[in-house]
């Protein structure tokens, strides 16, 4: 029997794999037309039991540019589960009905809960304080398109804690030679675990809590939302606010190179203002997901 690929880390994907998937997105964005009926007759499901436009949408979008269909939900409260029914039996009966699903969830380890019950690819979509794996392979895909190189240098500014796209890029982007500067105050500093990990890849890794002291030298300024919904009782959600934001002042210090992405949503993080400045690049970002997730689906559908 052939081997079921699921992704539920960027580390199940090896280096030649994520390189793959990002020609493959750009092959896809080059030619849209050539790939209108290649997922054809297949059934994606999208189990949401967290919020989502983004990730959501475009995955939906992602299949139906394929040629393929797709059914699920986004809010659990409209399924069996507000009946009390188990996760397992939800995602058998979803996986019963569909031929690959992507699932999102609050709570670490749920993602390997159902690989271990169902027989389609699984597709992290999200994952509480740990890991967005495809938010990742849309990061990656942006700053190979704006630099195309992948050696840059990263400045992750924000909740490095509780977000998880920053996880995943820092696993990642540790293996594809990108160095980091993770800028954040110590509430919420990058996890112990994934520096370990970063710096076993051989990435060369700052912590600081000075935006100002590391502005004028990266390429890439990495801002994501305080997570709100995530933090323990003893944090104070406006207090933790204050400790950063994106406003022109700050942008005028980066290099006319440079890049700003956000994985969104914001909420206030990065001033409306910088939406001008053509270092702006996180709406093009979110554009970027459709055809990497196109890749994706692809490729996990053949192996
Ligand atoms: C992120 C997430 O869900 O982790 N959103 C997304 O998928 N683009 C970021 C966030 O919610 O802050």
């Amino acid at each position: 029997m052939k081997e079921i690929r699921s992704l539920i880390s960027v580390n199940d994907l090896s280096k030649e794999e994520i390189l793959g998937l990002l020609q493959a997105a750009a092959q896809i964005e080059q030619s849209p037309q050539a790939y209108i009926d290649k997922a054809k007759g297949k059934v994606f499901s999208l189990l949401f039991f967290e919020p989502s436009t983004r990730t959501y949408f475009s995955f939906a979008s992602a299949m139906e540019r394929l040629g393929g269909s797709v059914l699920g939900f986004s809010q659990a409260g409209a399924t069996s589960v507000a009946k009390g029914e188990t996760l397992e039996d939800t995602v058998r009966m979803m996986a019963a009905y569909s031929d690959i699903m992507a699932v999102r969830h609050a709570e670490v380890g749920t993602l390997q809960r159902i690989v271990n019950v169902v027989e389609v690819p699984v597709i992290n979509a999200g994952e509480g304080v740990a890991e967005h794996p495809t938010q990742t392979l849309v990061d990656l895909y942006t700053i190979f398109k704006n630099f195309k190189r992948l050696d840059v240098t990263i400045a992750l500014y924000g909740d490095l804690k509780y977000s998880r796209p920053n996880h995943s890029l820092l696993l990642a982007g540790s293996r594809l030679g990108i160095n980091f500067i993770c800028v954040a105050p110590e509430e919420l500093q990058m996890p112990e675990q994934y520096l370990e990990q970063a710096q076993k890849n051989g990435a060369h890794i700052k912590l600081t809590d000075d935006i100002n002291s590391v502005i004028n030298n990266i390429d890439v300024l990495y801002v994501t939302r305080l997570q709100k919904e995530r933090l323990p009782p003893h944090l104070l959600y406006e207090e933790l606010k204050k400790s950063y934001h994106v406003a022109p002042q700050l942008v005028k210090q980066m290099k006319e190179s440079a890049i700003i992405l956000h994985p969104l949503p914001r909420i206030g993080e990065i001033d409306t203002l910088v939406d001008h400045d053509p270092r702006a690049q996180y709406f093009a970002q979110a554009k970027n997901s459709v055809a990497v997730r196109m890749a994706l689906l692809l490729f996990l559908l053949k192996n």
